[in-house]
């Protein structure tokens, strides 16, 4: 596929995004339709998601522990989430489980208490990881993070280097599936391959990966497979609080759960307990049954859609948004900047306009441009900090400044990043407003807060009553 050729929208999903018509306020008092492209952030829900859930409540309870009707119904579908997950990321149901909790984050927090491992144990990361998926390993073991080049794609000679100097030590490879920086997509089945020749497990934090890619853990015959994989429903258009981590239920039932309490046991007494099986034994306490119901649905929607198609037309959206970056002065693209390599990474493109800052760039695209983006440096500090070449000495005072209390300085990208549903037009609207504040067309006068680094519009306030406030 070549960029120039696929300029025209592959796959109109918008009437299936709940809130796409919403309008908002901008500066000037007008309202207009809100351009969300913060999805690597937060997805917004699938009308099917949101109808599911809808249709569910009526017949809302508790799960496996009421005899009634409702919780019947109730039990049955969260059992069921758990099976349409784990056929979503092709796990194995008579060998894997599915361990539903709040986010992805929390996922790798579980495997980083539940995986057993030696004293002298190393995980192998990236320096492209998002915080969750590096400082829950932190606690456990020694990590070591393997280096990323300048374009920040990984160092793979790095990374067999590291595999190489501390094979039979490493119990785990842990590495994002994709960056939520740079939508770098890393070779993760090489990569297990890799991983499973000394011996060391693999965890697929797929937060980034999942919404955008098919995701096949293989069976485990194959050197290529995955041993864990974690997933946001946040990020995948089902913002009901759920994530999941799906993997070998072997590796938790050799141990108690890091969480014990209601519903993780078959016995007690006063003296002794019996754990549960899997999932029961690490899902403590009443579960958010609407909120696993509602990433169950959200991933039938993206197996209904097509994976392929996703990715086929999220590439065509990250080329014709890079190449029309490309022509614009003073805007300096990171990572992946060549649209007929659109293909190698998810709708995810981290910028910088020069002479202006990030904090400021996104304020004013918000303000005044009704189009939702992050900056800053998206938990992911010490990946941001080697894409804008900043060495230790240029990192020093800023890091200073911060732990007193003040982010005027922090550097960091703003990063527009696509969701299935988006289409040319929102990045017309993007590049419309890039293109005024190259030239300081905006009409705010923005007051940066220190404590924050935001950059806040004088004299106007959100009119929130008139769209939503709960008190
Ligand atoms: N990790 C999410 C992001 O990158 C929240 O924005």
């Amino acid at each position: 596929m070549t960029a120039s050729v696929h300029q025209g929208n592959t796959l109109d999903l918008r009437d299936r995004i709940v809130g796409i018509d919403q309008k908002v306020p901008l500066l000037d008092g007008s309202l207009v339709p809100y351009v969300f492209l913060d999805n690597a952030a937060s997805t917004p829900p699938f009308r099917d998601v949101a109808d599911t859930i809808e249709r569910f409540m009526p017949y809302y309870s508790s799960v496996h522990r009421g005899t009634g009707f409702k919780s019947r119904v109730s039990t049955v579908a969260y059992d069921q989430a758990h099976e349409i997950v784990a056929e979503f990321v092709g796990a194995n149901p008579d060998k894997d489980t599915v361990i539903f909790g709040k986010n992805a984050t929390e996922a790798i927090n579980k495997l980083a208490h539940r995986l057993p491992m030696d004293d002298d144990a190393i995980i192998l990361a990236t320096q492209m990881e998002h915080h969750s998926n590096d400082l829950p390993w932190r606690r456990r073991a020694k990590v070591v993070h393997t280096k990323v080049a300048k374009d920040g794609s990984l160092d793979e000679d790095d990374f067999d280097k590291q595999l190489s100097n501390y094979a039979g030590r490493i119990a785990l490879v842990a590495v994002a599936g994709a960056s939520n920086v740079s939508g770098y997509i890393q070779p993760i089945h090489r990569l297990a391959q890799k991983a499973h020749s000394v011996g060391a497990k693999i965890l697929v934090d797929a937060a980034q990966l999942a919404p955008h890619r098919k995701i096949d853990m293989l069976d485990d015959e194959n050197p290529g497979h995955l041993d864990f994989v974690a997933l946001s429903a946040h990020k995948m258009y089902a913002p009901y609080g759920t994530g999941a981590l799906v993997g070998s239920k072997d590796v938790f039932l050799s141990d108690g759960p890091e969480y014990p309490g209601g519903g993780t046991v078959d016995v007690v007494t006063l003296d002794e307990v019996h754990w549960a099986g899997m999932p029961d034994r690490d899902e403590a306490g009443s579960p958010n049954v609407v909120g696993a119901i509602a990433m169950a649905a959200a991933v039938k929607t993206l197996m209904e859609i097509g994976m392929e198609k996703i990715a086929d037309h999220e590439e065509m959206l990250i080329a014709y948004t890079l190449e029309r970056l490309a022509s614009l002065p003073g805007v300096r693209v990171y990572g992946e900047t060549n649209p007929t390599r659109a293909v190698d990474k998810t709708g995810v493109i981290p910028f910088n306009l020069d002479g202006i800052s990030h904090f400021l760039v996104a304020a004013i695209w918000g303000y005044e441009g009704g189009v939702g983006v992050r900056s800053g440096c998206f938990c992911a500090h010490p990946y941001v900090v080697h894409l804008l070449g900043l060495d230790e000495d240029d990192s020093a005072s800023w890091r200073e400044q911060v732990l007193r209390g003040d982010k005027s300085d922090m550097p960091g990208l703003v990063r527009a990043s696509f969701g299935c549903y988006n289409n040319t037009g929102d990045i017309d609207r993007l590049l419309d407003m890039l293109k005024r504040i190259s030239v300081n067309d905006y009409q705010g006068k923005y007051r940066l807060i220190p404590s924050t680094g935001e950059y806040l519009p004088e004299g106007f306030e959100d009119p929130l009553e008139s769209h939503f406030l709960l008190a």
